[in-house]
């Protein structure tokens, strides 16, 4: 039987991971391939690549301004690295491989250590050859608990989202260089799970309020989501805090962003709840709560917002200097001629190497950056997205703001989704020395040429 979204996602899949052990400071995190339950009943297990056996990763949690500290010991066939998406670190910390620090060969470790400054949510991941990594399993969720301020709630839950390409056989198919992933929407899957199931199942009472914190590990699935016999609010995004919490309705996650949710759950007890992934038109369950009586009020006051992170510092538009960045390629759009490793090539040569896509007519990471900014310095960047595919495109080390066309700033992100046909302009302060990388998370899309990078000095 073929592997498929709609016979999988009936199923129910009562396998759940064995309880993991807390980490405490220093402890390894060991990149090791496992053996995981990932499909139904019925089918083998799946050989992931893992951190500490499990998908995903152990869920790292670190008190605002404390220290992470963690030693990557790497037991995989393949050099690795990893990436805090969306901490403000020291740059010998941010986990690039030939940018910050060498590849960690098989057989080594690497130690990481970094005060974790902004509080929310946030996660890891392999930065080493990431399409297939990431792919593979090695992801997890990375929490940053409010100093204070944490907002008052009955349960807080870390929903990982991730999406697979099971073979027949559940294998993860290994064809990730595959041109139409790379030139088309990127590597979409064929089985998601949430925190490595097919369904969450919570139990819960009517007029309980949940924290949520929505991850989209997904190498270029686009999540979009709704609730059912939940009401709530986001509270934050990309782990920074929202001016005012907003009514949830529709839900769209990109590849590397997070959600943070306040929600009650309003359904009557006997009945359930739902987080339902919306899937060309039907819903999906990703998590569902059992609703039993509560004796809470159903309907609860709106919540204040978080306390605002020290990240979010006012940005001085004024004197900002606009950097262009034009993306083009792919299908449809396919580029006739563009750098690559110094030589002009044309499409059909680029398409040879495997690359697609190029940002200024540079495809790949190119001699120099994007941009090199004085410490200090606020930058401007609008984003024109003339491919005919979304784009998300993601900062290390810094959060920005949208500016938007009207002048007013928008939400703080450090990953943003940028439609076919838009221009999005962001703006930064670029306060953390380094060279920092500047690329689509859309992962198929980063292997083909859609990388680029900012020094700060
Ligand atoms: Cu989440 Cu450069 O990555
Ligand atoms: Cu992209």
């Amino acid at each position: 039987m073929r592997i498929t979204r709609r016979t999988l996602l009936g199923t129910s899949l009562a396998a759940s991971l064995a309880p993991r052990l807390a980490l405490g400071a220093d402890a390894p995190l060991r990149a090791q391939v496992a053996q995981v339950r990932l499909a139904p009943e019925g089918y083998p297990a799946t050989d992931l690549w893992t951190y500490d056996g499990g998908v995903p990763g152990p869920a790292i949690r670190v008190p605002q301004g404390g220290r992470l500290s963690r030693l990557l010991v790497n037991d995989l066939p393949q050099p690795t690295t990893i990436h805090w998406h969306g901490i403000r670190l020291p740059n010998a910390m941010d986990g690039v491989p030939g940018m910050t620090q060498a590849p960690v060969a098989p057989g080594e470790s690497f130690a990481y250590d970094f005060a974790a400054p902004d509080a929310g949510t946030y996660w890891y991941h392999s930065h080493f050859r990431s399409l297939e990594q990431v792919a593979r399993g090695l992801s997890g969720p990375l929490i940053v608990t409010e100093a204070e301020g944490a907002p008052e709630v009955d349960r807080d839950e870390v929903i990982h989202l991730s999406d697979w390409r099971l073979s027949d056989t559940a294998a993860i198919a290994d064809d990730f260089g595959h041109p139409h992933d790379l030139s088309h929407a990127g590597r979409l899957g064929n089985f998601v799970t949430a925190n490595g199931q097919s369904e969450l199942r919570y139990q819960a009472r009517q007029g309980e309020r949940f924290r949520l914190r929505l991850i989209n590990a997904a190498p270029a699935r686009i999540f979009e989501l709704r609730l059912q016999g939940l009401s709530g609010w986001v509270v934050a995004v990309d782990g920074m805090p929202l001016d005012a919490p907003t009514a949830i309705g529709q839900i769209f996650v990109g590849p590397g962003q997070r959600v943070d949710m306040l929600v009650d759950v309003t359904a009557d007890p006997g009945d359930e709840a739902f987080l339902l992934e919306i899937d060309r038109g039907e819903g999906f369950s990703l998590a569902s709560f059992a609703v039993a009586p509560g004796g809470g009020t159903p309907r609860r006051p709106a919540p204040a917002a978080l306390p605002a992170n020290p990240g979010q510092t006012p940005l001085g538009l004024s004197d900002a200097r606009p950097v262009p960045l034009a993306m083009d390629g792919g299908a449809m759009r396919g580029l006739s001629q563009a750098v690559w490793k110094g030589r002009t090539l044309d499409g059909r040569s680029l398409a040879m190497e495997g690359q697609f896509w190029a940002f200024n007519g540079i495809v790949g990471m190119g001699d120099a950056p994007l941009i090199e900014a004085a410490i200090g310095e606020t930058l401007r960047i609008p984003i024109a997205n003339r491919t005919a595919f979304p784009h998300a495109m993601h900062l290390h080390g810094h959060h920005f703001r949208e500016l938007r066309a009207d002048g007013s700033l928008g939400l703080w992100r450090d990953t943003i989704l940028i439609d076919p046909g838009q221009t999005r302009e962001i703006v930064f302060l670029a306060d953390n020395p380094g060279d920092w990388m500047f690329h689509c998370h859309m992962l198929s899309h980063h292997a083909a040429g859609m990388g680029t990078w900012i020094r700060v000095v």
